[in-house]
């Protein structure tokens, strides 16, 4: 538990599967500007379909006052995320989200620290990982714990969630980060 912020990063249970999801698609709300329609029920449905990502990933949350505040997914082996290209014997992050009303309490930094330290722990040689550059708390925790942008990695977003590009009023680019685990 932290002392600082009451909260518990930990696995997830079996039983909380469904209330992640439900609290991955509010905390995306926001974006859903960014995408037409169309692309934005495949963007949301891909980030909210934690059952998809439990055979490959740990799903892990954040507990606060014996509630779900948060949860990020963590791929031990990150060329079994599907939808990134990382080299074998990375980690990779995904789907990193904090309940609207537990933001600003470094929930989201200790979900992001708990990822690393797991990496480190597991042997992962580094973490990749996808942001944009709209998602500026999101950049500030993976700057904060030690990422660098690696803009050979970017993916188009709309080739990322949908196999096609955006179009041009909307095209973005799911901005890569990555943390070399090899140097201290
Ligand atoms: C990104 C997110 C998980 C951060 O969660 P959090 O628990 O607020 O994170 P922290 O408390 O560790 O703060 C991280 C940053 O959030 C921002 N922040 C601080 N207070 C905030 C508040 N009340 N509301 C929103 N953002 C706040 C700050 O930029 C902070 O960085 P700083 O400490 O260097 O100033 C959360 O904002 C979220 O769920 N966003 C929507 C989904 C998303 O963007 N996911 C990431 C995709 S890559």
């Amino acid at each position: 538990m932290d002392p600082a912020t009451r909260h518990l990063v930990r696995d997830a249970r079996p039983e909380e599967t469904a209330a992640v999801a439900a609290l991955l698609a509010e905390a995306y709300e926001a974006f859903r500007p960014r995408f037409p329609d169309y692309a934005w029920q495949a963007y949301v449905g891909e980030i909210a379909d934690v059952q998809s990502r439990l055979a490959d990933s740990q799903l892990l949350v954040a507990e606060c006052a014996g509630r779900v505040a948060g949860t990020v997914a963590l791929y031990p082996e990150a060329t079994r995320s599907s939808l990134e290209h990382w080299p074998p014997g990375w980690a990779s992050i995904r789907a990193l989200a904090v309940r609207a009303e537990a933001r600003g309490s470094g929930v989201g930094s200790a979900l992001g620290a708990e990822c690393v330290r797991r990496a480190r722990e597991l042997g992962a040689t580094a973490i990749g990982l996808h942001t944009a550059s709209f998602m500026t708390a999101a950049t500030r925790i993976y700057l904060r714990l030690g990422f660098e942008r690696r803009p050979a990695d970017d993916i188009e977003a709309g080739e990322m969630f949908t196999g096609t590009a955006l179009p041009a009023e909307f095209s973005w680019q799911a901005q890569a980060y990555w943390l070399d685990l090899t140097k201290e």
